[in-house]
């Protein structure tokens, strides 16, 4: 007994130590209920720092949470006969059926598999669509990683542009939840051009705010809420910094941050200001993040702070950054504003998980290569030139990028590009030497990955959300555009699948940095022998026969155009095509080319009307002439001629702003850098009628119409620039997209019949009849549109079964000429033209006509009546063609030229 009495004091003791030692470990255990609450909570708090959303795993998926939105289960969907192409941009060459169920991809098999309709049918129990594909190609929807979707609706109106706050030159604190518009037209839009998930961020601040990822269909509830990719239908609603979701935050370096606090004395005006300012929050973020550790560190001891957890609304989620719980993106160009980003992450220790812009990142591929985790370069494939950060760009940047195994990711800004273009960003991309695959990647599978996304979207595969698009043809094809689309397995376009032949492939790429030549700059040949010519647009080389032609021209003058031109004694440069294409040379319109050359900074030429205060416009004194601005020999022409465009109109230049008088247009050859190329000085006033051509003194579309008429009656038989409209002799180039403006005009111009062109015309469809009947041509500038104006908003958008403002002209009968939507897009001539013939369905001939010869035409501008012509290696209507030989007045002036040569700014 005295023994068991002993074993057992040992054990009562061993018993009452542990005990001891729990009850110090977790004194909570003695803490009241109330305590205990809040302890719990404390706990919860402290235990959020470091939660991460998990990964689906996509192989588990039975349902998609968002199908609940849709209030109805969505019907199945069997998807028949489709080419696959991934988000990794793989093409399968078989076909296959994809089966949709719950919102999500359920099983994807080689077609002809077994008769999976009927099986289904019969285990889901669900009303089962099938949709036959045809051999068209299936992939995933679009992922758009850089959108203002919803924060800068369109029409742009005061009332609903939220995407600058400006109440301070830091936002950290603003979230584009709040201000999301789900009104927002381009919401459809952008689906209609195949984009079914968009990171909309909010813009320009040097730490701007928190985006979101949306889904681009719009709920029956009308639940912005509902819209977001991560809507959970358990968890409504839930606070941002609860750790279940997905952040993402935006930051800005450079330009932007710097001009927008210019009349704010305590704002960075600066890079250094913008640096301190940037290190200052880092700095309090730092603080918070210490103190929160600090509090916790207490609870963890089992102290409940008296104090609330450590919080700051304005920076909580800088703190949630330096934890690595949300996503930088930060928009940045110049190499060194990249640098000064990283300088500051290194310093603070978070992570750039994307460079936003980037035009300058491939000059500094080691840079970005040396860092601890995988950067994303979301960046544009088409941009160049318009201000000094995008002064370096190159079309082969894409292309660079990818070559050092960086992340590349393409956006379009939506709106700064169209969103519901995006898949044009990738077919540029990938005409200037982006692999097939990793174009088509960058809009799908790459930002999916870069949003920390890819286990849901970004890729057809099974337990993946059921966004799907079926094309016309390949997507990086001129022109391609959905022809069916789904979201959440949803149907959100359903046009026709005709039967027919169209391109499964895609095309080959128009230059890769490896493949561009030496451009032999300065040629001045008189002799020259073209070999290989399938085809002639010229009047007066007319081709009589379908087989190959050669074309000998001697001392400037054809001496031979036929399947065999005999050799002659002399030496002369031979120039040897596969598919040579003889075009007129390419004439665009132009804001400022021959002018300035950096648009954003009038020093760069001839300078901005926009800067200019004084005069009125009803002093003909006033009115400006191009001609006498001209700064020729421009990195702009030289990149406009090596790409084909010989000849360029272009009024006096102003940015923006407003000015109802541009003043008078300049017609001159992009070729030669003195005066001696322009081919006519004064080609036609240009004016801007709507809202972009009001000014304090025409405050309204009337006083514009009055004034207009005005000056054409008072100074009919005055010798002067208005007396010269007014009579005929020079052409009104009015700039003017509305419907109701383009009617006051013409009813003006039947009334005074003077001499009339329509630049812009957007919605000219819903006045062709008079436009034909007055004679009234149309250069149509931004056809892509979409509607981002009041003026415009009527506008044909070529995409989700809509045609385009040009096939519509071309079939009322009214005269068209294409103008780009902007000068940066000259350079591109050529991918303009492949895509907008494409896209309207037009022949080659027109579309060459449309480019060339009626742009002239228009004007009323003779060429110099010499032989002057452009020769392409392929056809000019499809991407892959480049431009093999330049002949101006009979000379051989270029061959192969490179589309970029090097930059030099002091050349
Ligand atoms: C005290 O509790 C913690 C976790 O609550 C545990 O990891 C630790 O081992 C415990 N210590 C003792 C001495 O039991
Ligand atoms: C949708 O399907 C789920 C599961 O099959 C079912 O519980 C629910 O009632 C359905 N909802 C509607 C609106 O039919
Ligand atoms: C399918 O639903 C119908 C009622 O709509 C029911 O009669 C039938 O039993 C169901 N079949 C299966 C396989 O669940
Ligand atoms: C970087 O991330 C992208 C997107 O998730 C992915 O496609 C790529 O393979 C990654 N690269 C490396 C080197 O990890």
């Amino acid at each position: 007994m005295k023994k068991q009495s002993g074993a057992f004091s040992v054990f009562v003791a061993g018993l009452v130590a542990a005990l001891l030692i729990q009850l110090v470990n977790q004194s909570h255990v003695f803490l009241s209920t109330e305590k205990q609450t809040r302890w719990n909570a404390a706990k919860a708090k402290c235990e959020a720092r470091y939660s991460r959303p998990s990964r689906l795993v996509t192989d588990e998926r039975v349902y998609n949470p968002r199908t609940s939105i849709y209030g109805k289960n969505a019907t199945s969907k069997l998807i028949k006969n489709a080419l696959l192409l991934d988000g990794d941009g793989k093409l399968t060459s078989d076909l296959h059926d994809i089966f949709i169920t719950n919102g999500l991809i359920k099983s994807i098999h080689k077609s002809g598999y077994s008769d999976q309709a009927q099986t289904l049918r019969t285990t889901t129990n669900h009303t089962l669509e099938v949709i036959d594909a045809k051999g068209h190609i299936a992939s995933p929807g679009l992922v758009e990683m850089h959108s203002h979707i919803g924060i800068c609706s369109q029409p742009e109106l005061k009332g609903t542009n939220d995407m600058f706050e400006l109440m301070s030159p830091a936002t950290p604190f603003t979230r584009v939840i709040d201000a999301f518009n789900i009104g927002d037209p381009a919401i459809k839009l952008n689906a209609m051009g195949g984009v079914t998930s968009s990171l909309v961020l909010p813009s320009a601040n040097i730490i701007s705010g928190e985006g979101y990822v949306f889904k681009m269909a719009v709920p029956e509830s009308r639940s912005v809420e509902q819209m977001l990719i991560q809507y959970d239908p358990e968890h409504p609603f839930q606070s941002p910094n609860a750790g279940k979701r997905h952040r993402w935050m935006k930051m800005a370096c450079g330009e932007n941050p710097k001009k927008r606090f210019m009349n704010r004395p305590e704002a960075p005006k600066s890079r250094m200001g913008l640096g301190y300012l940037f290190r200052e929050y880092m700095d309090r973020a730092i603080r918070l993040k210490e103190e929160q550790d600090e509090w916790c560190k207490a609870v963890e001891q089992m102290n409940i702070p008296d104090t609330q957890f450590p919080h700051e609304v304005d920076i909580e989620i800088l703190v949630g950054l330096l934890r690595g719980q949300v996503s930088s993106n930060a928009h940045c160009y110049e190499t060194f504003d990249i640098e000064t980003l990283l300088r500051h992450s290194k310093e603070y220790n978070f992570e750039v998980d994307a460079l936003h812009h980037a035009l300058d990142a491939y000059l500094i591929p080691d840079i970005l290569k040396s860092l601890p985790w995988n950067i994303t370069i979301a960046t544009f494939a088409t941009l160049w030139g318009f201000k000094k950060e995008a002064y370096q760009a190159s079309l082969f940047s894409p292309e660079i990028l990818n070559a050092h195994d960086l992340n590349v990711v393409l956006t379009t800004d939506h709106p700064a590009l169209p969103g519901h273009t995006l898949v044009y960003q990738a077919q540029i991309a990938h005409n200037y030497g982006l692999p097939e695959d990793v174009a088509f990647a960058s809009i799908t599978g790459k930002p999916a990955g870069a949003l920390n996304l890819d286990d849901r979207i970004g890729y057809l595969r099974v337990g993946y959300d059921a966004d799907v698009v079926i094309w016309d043809k390949h997507p990086l094809q001129a022109g391609a555009t959905p022809l069916k689309m789904l979201i959440d397995g949803e149907k959100v376009l359903d046009l026709a699948i005709e039967d027919g032949t169209f391109e499964q492939s895609a095309p080959k790429s128009r230059y890769t940095s490896k493949s561009i030549g030496a451009d032999e700059e300065h040629l001045n040949e008189k002799s020259y022998l073209i070999k290989g010519i399938s085809s002639s647009f010229l009047t007066t080389l007319e081709k009589s026969a379908e087989s190959l032609f050669e074309l000998l021209v001697e001392d400037g003058e054809v001496s031979c155009f036929s399947p065999s031109c005999p050799t002659t004694n002399r030496e002369v440069i031979v120039i040897e095509l596969e598919q040579g294409t003889i075009i007129p040379g390419i004439t665009a319109v132009s804001e400022a080319h021959g002018l300035v050359d950096i648009p954003s900074e009038p020093s760069t030429g001839d300078g901005d009307i926009r800067e200019y205060a004084g005069g009125s416009f009803r002093d003909s004194s006033s009115v400006m002439f191009a001609h006498n601005g001209l700064h020729l020999g421009s990195e702009h022409l030289v990149r406009a001629l090596n790409s084909g465009v010989t000849r360029i109109i272009t009024p006096p230049f102003r940015s923006e702003g407003q000015k109802f008088i541009t003043g008078v247009s300049v017609a001159f050859k992009s070729s030669s850098s003195d005066l001696s190329s322009v081919l006519k000085d004064e080609v036609a006033l240009h004016i801007t009628l709507g809202d972009a051509g009001k000014e304090p003194s025409l405050p309204t579309i009337s006083s514009q119409i009055a004034a207009l008429k005005s000056l054409l009656i008072e100074n009919k038989d005055l010798d002067n620039v208005y007396g010269r409209v007014a009579r005929g002799e020079l052409a009104l180039a009015a700039h003017v997209n509305s419907k109701d403006i383009m009617i006051q005009l013409l009813r003006l111009q039947n009334e005074l019949t003077f001499n009339l062109l329509i630049i812009g015309g957007l919605e000219a469809h819903l006045v062709s009849q008079t436009l034909v009947s007055q004679n009234v041509p149309v250069i149509v500038k931004g056809w892509r549109c979409q509607r981002k104006y009041w003026d415009e908003r009527r506008c044909l958008t070529g995409v989700g079964g809509e045609e385009t403002i040009i096939s519509n002209l071309i079939s009322a009968g009214v005269k068209v000429g294409l103008a780009y939507t902007e000068d940066l897009d000259i350079r591109m001539a050529l991918d303009q033209i492949a895509s907008a013939t494409k896209a309207s369905g037009i022949s080659a001939k027109k579309a060459i006509e449309m480019a060339s010869t009626n742009v002239m035409e228009i004007f009323g501008i003779e060429d110099s009546g010499k032989l002057s012509f452009v020769v392409l290696e392929g056809s000019p209507v499809e991407y892959g063609s480049r431009v093999a030989a330049i002949i101006e007045d009979g000379s051989l002036i270029r061959k192969s030229p490179q589309p970029e040569p090097a930059y030099d700014l002091y050349h």
